[in-house]
């Protein structure tokens, strides 16, 4: 069974003027036509899925050697050793996490019986606190850790210093092969990491083995590509995975936008944002296990869509098109996302859902059937013979009664089980809402040019070669301003 789509509280007949109407429908079809029109046009073009980084959409139909490659990597690394450490941030991190929480069993590290043949499983390299790695460092043995590094340009510093840190770590016990202990996933041809592999591998073809990130798929569209190693190695069928994802695709491949689930939740939005100024999302799974899948999603949705310029289109005599940064057009907006959990958020950030700004919509993840249940014994007490799920079950319902009463748009995505199947099925629909909605906007879903900002104070401060002159000149010209009589 697939996920379902409960869109009832978007709509003006639940929350009165705070929701969408038939009207506001009426009138954002035609545009919305268009834009569905326009991604199709791309995503059946494969040179244009490259260019514009969209062949993500593609990544489910990969072929059957590739995945059975991948796979008898992870079984060798997993007979020799006890842990894996991946290196990796952003879209090379936050996606593996979403699969550790969603798809392993809790307290996967803590029992052998729960990872049955596969080894601990630890991240790093996704911040540059320090107290984090040293732990690692000090108790794991380097003997027996095998450690993926991810990186599509390999030139991020956390997971670059991590790397070169965890390298030492590695030789100072195991010697000159150390590389054999480590593979890197990493861009097929250009950046500093793909060069590294190059060089050590003409040295010794054991050492850093790689698997190449796709052309034309950007770091956080690209869990089933760089997060393939990581969900066999922990033991997660990916041809499941794939299913859901391609059934997802042909739900989301419907020129009805109103039976289209990706479309259809992207276009919500994108009105309740235009014209009701709700330009915070909420994501609340009910559910522990997907709370990292809120955060994947909060970062899928803030380096998508939070945007300074709109796009501008070229299209040439033959269909050409070239996708500029329209330096004329401010956008400056983008839905902030905000990721929750049920129940624990309902004593923390529900209260100002309920009755803060009237600013937010908020996206329910509900899981229909746990793996488990837990009867609450005894006699005599309002929980007596209550299961843990039926409460689960009734919160969710009633948050959703609490919301609705005070008009606060939301919406649900009903998840009959978190299975591998249904957990392709869900990221493939936030990748597809998010291109929609992308397009709607008339912006670029596909590049993150923001995060340059801080990476190039900090280079520049590092003495980085090569930094561009108007950007050296801006940060002196622009110092951070500390008067002391505000530090108190
Ligand atoms: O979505 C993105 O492209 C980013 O979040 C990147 O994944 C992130 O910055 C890490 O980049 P890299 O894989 O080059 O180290």
């Amino acid at each position: 069974m697939s996920l379902r789509f409960d869109f009832n509280n978007m709509f003006d007949f639940s929350v009165n003027e705070h929701g969408v109407s038939q009207q506001d429908i009426n009138e954002a079809m035609p545009e919305a036509q268009k834009a569905a029109a326009h991604l199709k046009k791309i995503l059946g073009n494969p040179v244009f899925r490259i260019k514009f980084n969209l062949e993500w959409a593609k990544l489910p139909e990969q072929k059957e050697e590739d995945i059975a490659a991948i796979a008898k990597i992870a079984r060798q690394i997993s007979l020799k050793y006890e842990n894996v450490l991946f290196l990796g941030i952003g879209g090379s991190y936050l996606g593996l996490k979403a699969a550790q929480d969603a798809l392993c069993a809790p307290y996967f590290n803590e029992f052998n019986a729960l990872r049955k043949k596969s080894p601990r499983v630890y991240f790093e390299g996704n911040n540059l606190d320090p107290d984090t790695l040293s732990v690692l460092l000090k108790n794991l043995n380097p003997k027996k850790t095998f450690v993926i590094v991810i990186s599509k340009s390999g030139e991020t510093t956390e997971t670059k210093a991590a790397l070169i840190l965890v390298e030492a770590w590695l030789k100072k016990t195991v010697g000159a092969k150390y590389g054999r202990q480590i593979l890197a996933i990493t861009d097929p041809e250009s950046g500093s990491l793909r060069k590294r592999v190059l060089a050590e591998q003409a040295r010794d073809p054991l050492s850093f083995r790689s698997l190449p990130l796709l052309k034309g798929v950007g770091g956080r569209f690209s869990e089933f590509n760089m997060g393939l190693m990581h969900l066999a190695l922990v033991g997660i069928d990916i041809r499941k995975l794939f299913l859901g994802a391609k059934e997802m695709f042909a739900r989301c491949s419907n020129e009805d936008i109103l039976k289209n689930p990706a479309y259809l939740y992207a276009l919500l939005h994108f009105i309740l944002y235009q014209k009701k100024d709700k330009s915070l999302a909420v994501l609340m799974p009910f559910s522990q296990t997907l709370k990292s899948t809120a955060d994947w999603y909060v970062q899928l949705l803030a380096e998508s869509l939070g945007k300074k310029y709109h796009r501008r289109m070229e299209v040439d005599r033959n269909g050409v098109e070239n996708w500029l940064t329209n330096k004329d057009d401010l956008f400056n907006r983008g839905r902030t996302p905000i990721s929750a959990a049920g129940t624990n958020d309902l004593h923390s950030i529900q209260q100002n859902n309920v009755e803060g700004e009237n600013n937010k919509v908020v996206t329910f993840m509900r899981v229909e059937k746990f793996k488990t249940d837990l009867k609450i014994p005894g006699k005599g007490d309002l929980l007596s013979g209550k299961g843990f799920c039926q409460l689960m079950q009734l919160a969710r319902e009633a948050t959703e009664w609490a919301l609705v009463s005070q008009k606060r748009p939301n919406c649900t995505i009903i998840i009959p089980e978190v299975s591998a199947y249904n957990w392709g099925a869900l990221l493939f629909f936030f990748e597809m809402a998010t291109a929609f909605e992308g397009e709607l906007y008339n912006i670029n879903a596909f590049d993150q040019p923001g995060v340059e900002g801080y990476k190039n104070y900090m280079y520049y401060k590092l003495g980085k070669p090569g930094i561009p002159q108007a950007v050296t000149e801006e940060i002196k010209n622009k110092p951070l301003i500390k008067d002391s009589k505000y530090i108190i």
